[in-house]
């Protein structure tokens, strides 16, 4: 793959944020964070129209509230630095979603609800690692209060993957 192949104007360049703090640095963390919500939400839709039995859709659709709160959580972390809860478009979560998609269009309908489990597994992966590198960022501003509210977060993306894990192994 050459680079024009590798530019995606719907992201922001690489070297074009100038950050310098730890403060900028959390915050952008946190925009990206934002945006992994987003796409968290509108691909837990997705996969939850897949047409997949009850145990997996009702699991999707619970994750689905429990993401909307964490938006919440992200809102008041905003507030309280006093910044606009603004999303940062994220490469990674947008891929993350559009590989889900793509998976699920791919597999006959006997594979079907294992492709649903395992990219909703990828993509807690993916949120867990996110809020424990803003927990650790968090801790180091001494920001006790966003942290409190990203640990809540984080532990609802580790039980849900654990969830999704065990309901894979029970459908496989
Ligand atoms: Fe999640």
């Amino acid at each position: 793959m050459d680079t024009a192949d590798e530019k995606n104007d719907d992201f922001p360049e690489a070297g074009s944020r100038d950050v310098r703090t730890l403060r900028e640095l959390f915050r952008l963390q946190l925009r990206t964070a934002l945006a992994m919500e987003y796409d968290s939400l509108a691909g837990l839709a997705e996969l939850r129209a897949a047409g997949t039995p009850h145990d997996t859709t009702d699991l999707l659709g619970h994750h689905a509230n429990e993401t909307r709160e964490q938006i919440e959580n992200l809102n008041r972390i905003f507030a309280a630095i006093g910044e606009e809860p603004l999303p940062e478009p994220s490469a990674a979560s947008a891929g993350i979603r559009r590989q889900g998609r793509d998976l699920v269009e791919d597999c006959a309908q006997e594979m079907r609800e294992r492709a649903v489990l395992a990219a909703a597994l990828g993509s807690e992966s993916y949120e867990i690692g996110c809020y424990q590198g803003l927990i650790t960022l968090a801790e180091e501003l001494d920001a006790g209060d966003a942290a409190e509210l990203l640990q809540l977060n984080l532990a609802q993306e580790v039980h849900t993957g654990e969830a999704l894990r065990r309901r894979l192994q029970v459908v496989g």
